[in-house]
């Protein structure tokens, strides 16, 4: 028996998303069910819609969610009907080349489910990230699941599904960020101000944000940022290096994803500082750089899928420094919406007005 629900499309390039029937079937071998209680909005959904992704209409779009499983396929032990998990696109197979050298959170090879959720007339949707979760039940494979304390509500919770994780992730675990160092982050969205959040908790002593607009650099003073810059109006680059002692930062990251600003931000270090890019740019995105400027500066250049994130170590201990009052996933979520609302949650995306819109299910 498949499960017959209402999910969030997107069936074309650009075109607004819709609300579909969605049949969602059994799990089978290695698949659990979820039922999903939180979904949040995050800017990768949108660039599936934009076409920045790939083409693969239509898209089933949300994977930033948290739920309660209902049903596991037969072989399936690590989670049980019941049990409160956040979803993840990393569910590591510990059998490809970066799993058995011991750098799981590089996996090639993650899993997801094998059947296919389809639209009424039996169309195959591509989930959004393999996920798939603006919907009110979906189907994972059971690695997706990462069960974690249920005292934490879905709307917090699901927030480390993605954005929330990517960020703290670029700073953390791809940026290495240590205590008493200086860190940039441009752009201040969910994933930015989770850097900078991520560079607080690592022991940051200097944390600039920027951005081009001025009510997120507010937002961003609440999260860690010690300084602010709006780069609309001034030089980014100057502005770093004068909040450093005219050196620049130890760690400079892109949460934007554009090849102006990545190349403030390559700018915007100290010798040997490392550049992270977390934001996706579009596949016609191009940079030019001198190369004696990547070899003279030293350090590392590095991209951040997810945060470098292992889902089994990191959610857990996120959601208990949120229980513990030591990181505040709550100030992400601008607003909670139902599932209707995709669309207008783009839109405030768009014009800046949110950090996270949540999908909440009833
Ligand atoms: N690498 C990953 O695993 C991963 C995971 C999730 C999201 N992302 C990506 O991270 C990026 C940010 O996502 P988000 O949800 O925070 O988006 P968002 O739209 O909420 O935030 C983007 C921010 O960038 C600012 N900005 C735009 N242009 C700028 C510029 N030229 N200079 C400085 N700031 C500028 C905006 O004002 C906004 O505050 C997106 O590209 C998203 O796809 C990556
Ligand atoms: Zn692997
Ligand atoms: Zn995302």
């Amino acid at each position: 028996m498949a499960y017959e629900v209402r999910g969030v499309v997107a069936r074309g390039k650009g075109e607004p998303v819709s609300i579909e029937t969605i049949l969602v079937p059994d799990p089978g071998p290695g698949e659990a069910v979820v039922d999903v209680q939180a979904c949040g909005v995050c800017h990768t959904d949108l660039h599936y819609r934009e076409g920045g992704i790939s083409d693969d209409f239509p898209f089933l779009l949300g994977h930033e969610a948290a739920g309660i499983v209902e049903a596991v396929g037969d072989d399936v032990t690590g989670v049980a009907p019941g049990d409160f998990v956040v979803l993840n696109w990393r569910a590591v197979c510990h059998q490809c080349r970066a799993c058995l050298r011991g750098e799981p959170w590089y996996c090639f090879n993650t899993h997801n489910a094998t059947q296919k959720m389809t639209l009424k007339d039996g169309t195959e949707l591509s989930p959004a990230l393999g996920i798939g979760a603006f919907v009110e039940k979906t189907l994972v494979h059971s690695g997706q699941c990462t069960k974690v304390n249920p005292e934490a509500p879905a709307t917090a919770a699901g927030l480390l599904g993605c954005g929330v994780m990517a960020g703290v992730g670029a700073a953390i675990n791809t940026g290495g960020v240590k205590r008493g160092e200086s860190v940039a982050v441009f752009g201040c969205g969910g994933v930015g101000d989770a850097a900078i959040a991520g560079a607080k908790l690592a022991g940051a002593t200097t944390i600039i944000a920027v951005d081009i607009d001025d009510r997120k650099l507010e937002w961003a003073r609440k999260f860690g940022a010690t300084h602010t810059v709006n780069s609309r109006n001034t030089d980014a680059v100057e502005a770093v290096k004068g909040h450093t002692g005219g050196f620049g930062v130890d760690v400079a990251i892109d949460a934007v994803g554009h090849p102006a600003v990545f190349e403030q931000a390559f700018y915007a270090r100290d010798l040997a500082g490392r550049v992270v890019l977390v934001g996706v740019p579009t596949p016609d995105m191009k940079i030019e750089l001198p190369l004696i400027e990547v070899f003279g500066r030293g350090g590392a250049t590095k991209s951040s899928w997810y945060g470098d994130c292992l889902p089994s170590r990191d959610f857990p201990m996120l959601i208990d420094l949120y229980l513990q009052g030591r990181f505040d996933l709550d100030a992400f979520v601008s607003e909670t919406i139902g599932i209707d609302d995709v669309e207008s949650a783009f839109e405030k995306m768009h014009h800046g007005d949110v950090l996270r819109s949540v999908v909440v299910f009833k």
